[in-house]
């Protein structure tokens, strides 16, 4: 994987946010907060899949672009930018994901302006910067691919042989919709989550991370994104658009949960509560 875009040495605390999935109210919501934060377009990164579920693709885009945020290319902008036949989510041939993205990304890739694509087409696929002495690398699956889904529960050695092979001390990746955070020997694999779907935990909230220095160290720590949901289940009822989507934003639970492993899929409907974690 290449295209990668260096943003050299940064100071001071870091917004994360994955997913906006086209939620328009979610990705108004996670700017106020990095408003509210003081923390500027500068040192805030999205980890992509701009454009997917929800219903307001276009609004969505203009938002982030307007912004100015660092933004990772996920499977939903590259399959957009070429507007190929799927989402490239890389979700198996007849699961119920497979069957639900043919709605949504039909809807999104007939409801994205051409320059939002062009736009798309030149993202950077790994965003890289220095932070308290440690390298971190942005990516949206893994360090080999767009698409592949690495959660808490995957494999560490080949979490910790991708942090070796890329010479980095922290991997964030997203894509896979679950925030979480873990040190392994090569040094720390982190997801944000993301901000325009529930995290199949029963609550409505989606979620960002702060990356934030503290006497040397630097302290991780994730956040629950409250934003006002029902509207954007509004825009998707208007439309008729993917029902399945839009009872998971009211409950919280994800239609489907074909791609999870077992520990996270154990987890559904449960709250999560992802305690910070300190990099030394
Ligand atoms: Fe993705």
């Amino acid at each position: 994987m290449s295209n990668l875009k260096e943003l050299g040495l940064m100071q001071g605390p870091l917004l994360i946010y994955g997913g906006p999935y086209s939620n328009y109210a979610a990705t108004k919501a996670i700017r106020s907060i990095s408003e509210r934060l003081d923390i500027p377009s500068t040192h805030v990164i999205c980890t992509g899949d701009l454009v997917a579920y929800c219903a307001e693709p276009e609004q969505t885009v203009d938002l982030i672009r307007n912004w100015g945020c660092h933004v990772v290319m996920g499977n939903c902008e590259e399959s957009l930018a070429v507007n190929a036949e799927d989402c490239g989510c890389g979700f198996d041939e007849n699961s119920s994901c497979s069957l639900l993205s043919a709605e949504w990304y039909r809807y999104s890739r007939s409801h994205t302006s051409e320059s939002h694509k062009r736009w798309m087409a030149v993202l950077p696929r790994q965003i890289s910067f220095e932070h308290s002495g440690k390298r971190f690398l942005v990516v949206h699956g893994s360090t080999n691919s767009i698409n592949e889904f690495v959660f808490h529960s995957s494999d560490h050695e080949y979490k910790n042989l991708q942090l070796r092979q890329n010479a980095v001390d922290v991997i964030i990746g997203g894509h896979c919709g679950i925030p979480f955070g873990q040190q392994l020997e090569q040094g720390a694999w982190l997801n944000a989550g993301v901000i325009g779907m529930p995290a199949n935990d029963g609550t409505q909230t989606g979620w960002y991370m702060l990356i934030s220095p503290a006497q040397g160290e630097i302290k991780i720590s994730w956040h629950r994104l409250e934003y006002d949901f029902e509207n954007t289940v509004k825009a998707m009822e208007e439309l008729e658009l993917c029902r399945p989507y839009s009872q998971c934003l009211s409950n919280g639970l994800w239609p489907s949960i074909d791609i999870l492993p077992e520990e996270e899929a154990d987890q559904t409907g449960q709250r999560l509560h992802p305690e910070p974690i300190m990099i030394r």
